[in-house]
């Protein structure tokens, strides 16, 4: 029998809080228990082993805090570590846990949205390399054709708060003529990674008429809603005080400043070790 406890949310580091306010703010009921590996962040250009080795930890530790249920915020672990842990790791460290990631229910609403069926993933180098959205899209639709163009710079921009600079128009705007000149019929790009919403406004301005760009937010959190409803016997050990906990493995004082860009909300934040 599972003890009751909150949802825990993991990322390598800040991003994943654009999904974390998503969730709550269509699930305020719920606690969260928010796990952030700063320390070792970024994951996007880490090796298949070492993000997988890092995700597995960070899962055991929020499972030791008492989680039921972790989702997986970050692209690039989902891409490179969910399958593993789910098929090797969940049925040794308790069968009846629960670990969810966030490509398979952004792959999911995708067919709804494009109308020209030429999609454009935007992401980590690790995320575009693993082939992952291409995958769970042609999964549940053949018919669309699926780009991928690794944005580097991106992570690197937001975490040095350098979003809003000439700089970052200069990435921008050369990371999406690329994808863009690979399959001009593309009419959807799919932001897939966390950090990527703050830099939505500057998206946009360089987009061409008739192509749009997909936070996936707020799929993440209707997704999990349902997930919740479709799952009684989890939801019932998801515990509801509408408490919010934060986590990092890098300094609590340096992850609580960067935390107000991305939840616009001073937070408390607690230091603690992976291994
Ligand atoms: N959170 C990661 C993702 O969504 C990006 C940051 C990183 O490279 O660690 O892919």
């Amino acid at each position: 029998m599972l003890k009751p406890g909150p949802i825990g949310i993991f990322d390598s580091g800040y991003g994943g809080l654009t999904i974390l306010s998503e969730i709550q703010a269509l699930m305020p009921q719920y606690d969260y228990c928010y796990l952030g590996d700063n320390s070792r962040a970024p994951y996007g250009s880490r090796s298949f082993e070492v993000v997988y080795e890092f995700t597995k930890q960070a899962v055991e530790t929020l499972f030791d805090m008492g989680c039921n249920l972790v989702i997986l915020a970050c692209n690039t672990a989902s891409a490179k570590a969910l399958r593993t842990i789910q098929q090797n790791d969940l049925p040794r460290i308790n069968p009846e846990k629960r670990v969810l990631g966030v490509i398979r229910p952004t792959a999911e609403i995708i067919g709804s949205v494009t109308k020209s069926r030429h999609v454009g993933i935007l992401g980590t180098a690790g995320t575009i390399q693993s082939e992952s959205y291409p995958i769970e899209i042609n999964k549940l639709f053949p018919d669309i054709k699926v780009t991928g163009e690794a944005c580097p710079m991106w992570v690197p921009l937001v975490e040095n708060r350098e979003y809003e600079s000439e700089g970052a128009d200069y990435f921008i705007r050369k990371d999406l003529n690329n994808i863009l000149s690979k399959d001009p019929r593309i009419d959807t790009l799919i932001l897939g990674c966390t950090h990527y919403p703050l830099l939505l406004d500057k998206i946009r301005k360089f987009l061409p008429r008739g192509v749009s760009a997909l936070s996936q937010g707020e799929y993440i959190a209707r997704s999990l809603q349902d997930y919740l409803r479709r799952h009684p016997e989890m939801d019932d050990v998801c515990t509801k005080g509408g408490v919010s906990r934060y986590f990092t493995t890098e300094s609590s004082q340096k992850f609580s400043d960067a935390a107000t860009i991305f939840l616009n909300k001073e937070i408390e934040v607690d230091h603690i070790t992976l291994e």
